[in-house]
């Protein structure tokens, strides 16, 4: 089959099978077949390359398939791809330990999961459980995954609203305000669940001492911090763990996507030893997952952590995401369609000083060979968060690429304003 039939035939698939309205969505930024991925680069049906700007989301950390990786599953996949979960297995055991060894604070223990969403189920439940309450005070913004529990903690109307009533008790704040964050958390609430960075709201970063403002309040009512790490985890902004550059320690933390090294699904829900004494005490069976844990993801895992320690990856994350924000604020100036670009590490937001204009400069990278996607609640910033083994080289020509397109999308705009 020729190259443009297969374009054709998986667009008609994803038309007729799977969900029109992404079909169109897709095909208008001009996106074609993933058929393979190496390094930093996607390649589409033509064989033609693409630097990889998105990262999968914050999954591709590593880059696409990292050979330790690749090695690692492909080793574990002739010995022992999933457990019985009978007996114990010692994938699970060895990743538990290490992320007990690295994370900040006293976060001794590791639930596994599948996902980011299924991560955020069981960080709820076990603050629900852990303290007996029922509140959970969120942030406006905020993105935590599209399952019932995840969504009723997620601070976009927008993707809540079609599916109410959803979980009680949960409630929102503006991110960074710890005057109404205090205000809201009291004596009823089980935990604050919020990001470091946030990732989906747009790219904004905790301003200095508002997470651990929120923790001393925590402490002071009896509620748990939660912090999800799922996009900001393993690297992302020039730590291992965002959290540790806000000195706070959180009672549960929330990783996946990075965590699994670019080949495997994986969540992790950690907590403290006081967190599952009391979820888990009476009941180890309280709350459990099928594919959880399962030995494929977890020797991804602990391949994951060797990469980014062997390859100084969160080094990589900080030097290379201070260029590259630095160079894209040249695009900020009165009356240019780039109003700000903020983030940390390889976590780079661009606001667009208009709406709808992201849609169009993506479409401009993406014919320039590059990608890169908006956020998925505030879709006037597009998201830079390419692999932390970006080279100095490629991100001179993502910025040079985004120059370009900005520039024809403004010509574009002016033309017809
Ligand atoms: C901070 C955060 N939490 C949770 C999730 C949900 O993860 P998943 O899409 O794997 O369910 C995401 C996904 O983007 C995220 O960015």
């Amino acid at each position: 089959m020729d190259a443009e039939a297969l374009r054709e035939r998986v667009i008609g698939q994803y038309s007729d099978y799977v969900n029109p309205g992404l079909a169109r969505l897709m095909g208008f930024a001009g996106f074609g077949v993933e058929t393979r991925a190496e390094g930093c680069h996607i390649y589409d049906q033509d064989g033609r390359k693409y630097l990889d700007c998105l990262g999968g989301y914050g999954v591709f950390a590593l880059g696409h398939r990292h050979p330790k990786v690749i090695e690692v599953v492909k080793k574990q996949l002739d010995t022992m791809p999933l457990s019985g979960k009978t007996f114990f297995n010692q994938a699970q055991g060895a990743l538990a330990e290490r992320l007990a060894s690295l994370a900040p604070g006293d976060l001794t223990y590791t639930f596994f999961s599948n996902s980011g969403a299924e991560a955020v189920e069981a960080a709820l439940k076990f603050a629900k459980m852990a303290t007996r309450r029922p509140k959970i005070v969120a942030t406006e913004g905020g993105y935590h995954g599209k399952t019932l529990g995840a969504l009723s903690v997620t601070g976009r109307e927008k993707y809540r609203k079609p599916f109410e009533p959803l979980m009680p008790g949960a409630s929102f704040v503006p991110f960074g305000d710890p005057v109404e964050a205090v205000t809201a958390i009291d004596g009823q609430t089980a935990c604050m669940i919020v990001e470091v960075v946030q990732g989906e709201g747009g790219v904004h970063v905790a301003p200095p001492g508002y997470l651990k403002a929120v923790r001393k309040h925590c402490d002071a009512v009896g509620a748990l911090l939660v912090i999800d790490e799922v996009q900001t985890g393993m690297g992302r902004t020039g730590d291992l763990f965002a959290t540790t550059r806000e000195e706070v320690n959180a009672d549960i933390l929330i990783l996946a996507k990075a965590l699994g090294g670019g080949v495997m699904p994986i969540g992790a829900t950690m907590g403290t030893h006081e967190v599952w004494d009391k979820v888990f005490g009476d009941n180890p069976l309280i709350h459990t997952s099928t594919f959880g844990g399962n030995p494929l993801a977890c020797a991804a895992g602990l391949a994951t952590l060797d990469v980014i320690e062997s390859e100084g990856l969160t080094d990589k994350a900080r030097t290379i995401g201070g260029f590259i924000m630095d160079n894209l604020r040249s695009l900020v100036s009165p009356g240019s369609l780039v109003k700000e670009v903020r983030g940390r590490g390889l976590l780079i937001g661009v606001e667009f000083a208009i709406d709808d204009v992201g849609e169009l400069v993506i479409a401009q990278l993406v014919k320039r060979g590059m990608i890169a996607a908006y956020t998925l609640n505030n879709p006037r910033v597009i998201r830079i968060e390419p692999p932390l083994v970006i080279s100095k080289e490629q991100a001179v020509w993502a910025c040079e690429t985004f120059y370009e397109a900005v520039a024809e999308t403004e010509a574009l705009v002016s033309a017809l304003t």
